[in-house]
């Protein structure tokens, strides 16, 4: 019998490799890498240049301010990782122009067998990536990063927890937040009283039911609280007729 390879294969373009040193080893991924689930491999842009000073930038045609990141090594990198462009894998480039990562996208992407990352730094990437590299333009927020490198983390994080094998509890990688569409409940654990602020009774109670209904309706408030629009969405699902099924109030609140 041969030994199956890693469920996923993962190598990022960067001018930053050592910036994945501590998340790639640390943890949940770096478990995983060790026992052969997940390959990541952080490849530097540098060395798919061939001029004496390892070149990967130049002044944007135009003008204006800061430098734009060539196409040149990008091409090269691909071409010598997969053969050709068109051998190449699913390819997500960083950028805050692209689509809001979520966990559709997330899940969509860890069923890929490979895919390449690719991360912007400076003003930006030559437009000829994008339009002929990247399969997918990816944002983790509306705020503004130095480059793609914390994003590429972020994916990495999200795509990886979600391969077979690598979460220890199967259960604990759809229970959470996002995959039902509604925040988590709140967690205790002991004492039962801390500083004057006590367990609620119910998660003492043994009773499943009880616990479950008071952990589903924890979601429903705090979703509706912190995120109307996951609120929403998930009303539209599960009550499409608009049949209205209100949370009950928290207890001492109006
Ligand atoms: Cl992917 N890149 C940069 N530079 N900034 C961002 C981002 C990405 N996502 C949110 N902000």
């Amino acid at each position: 019998m041969t030994r199956a390879g890693p469920a996923v294969v993962i190598d990022i373009l960067t001018i930053f490799p050592g910036y994945f040193d501590g998340p790639l080893s640390s943890s949940l991924l770096g478990r995983a890498r060790e026992a052969g689930l997940v390959a990541v491999r952080a490849h530097d842009l540098r060395d798919f240049t061939d001029d004496r000073h390892r070149t990967v930038d130049d002044l944007p045609f135009g003008g204006g301010a800061g430098m734009v990141l060539s196409p040149v090594p990008f091409f090269a990198a691909v071409e010598r990782l997969y053969g050709s462009v068109e051998g190449r894998p699913r390819t997500v480039l960083f950028t805050p122009r692209g689509r809001l990562l979520s966990q559709p996208l997330v899940a969509e992407l860890a069923a890929e067998p490979a895919l390449l990352l690719l991360c912007g730094r400076y003003e930006g990437i030559d437009e000829r990536v994008h339009a002929a590299l990247a399969t997918d333009e990816v944002s983790v927020g509306d705020y503004v990063l130095a480059g793609g490198e914390a994003a590429a983390c972020v994916l990495v994080e999200a795509v990886t927890r979600l391969v077979p094998g690598v979460m220890g509890n199967a259960e604990s990688g759809t229970e959470e937040s996002f995959s039902s569409g509604l925040l988590e409940y709140p967690h205790y654990t002991r004492p039962a009283e801390f500083r004057g602020m006590a367990v609620p009774e119910v998660l003492r109670s043994g009773h499943h039911g009880r616990v479950a209904a008071w952990r589903h309706e924890q979601s429903l408030l705090r979703t509706r609280e912190v995120r109307p629009d996951l609120y929403a969405a998930w009303q539209a699902r599960e009550q499409p007729r608009g049949e209205s099924r209100e949370p009950a109030r928290e207890h001492g609140s109006r």
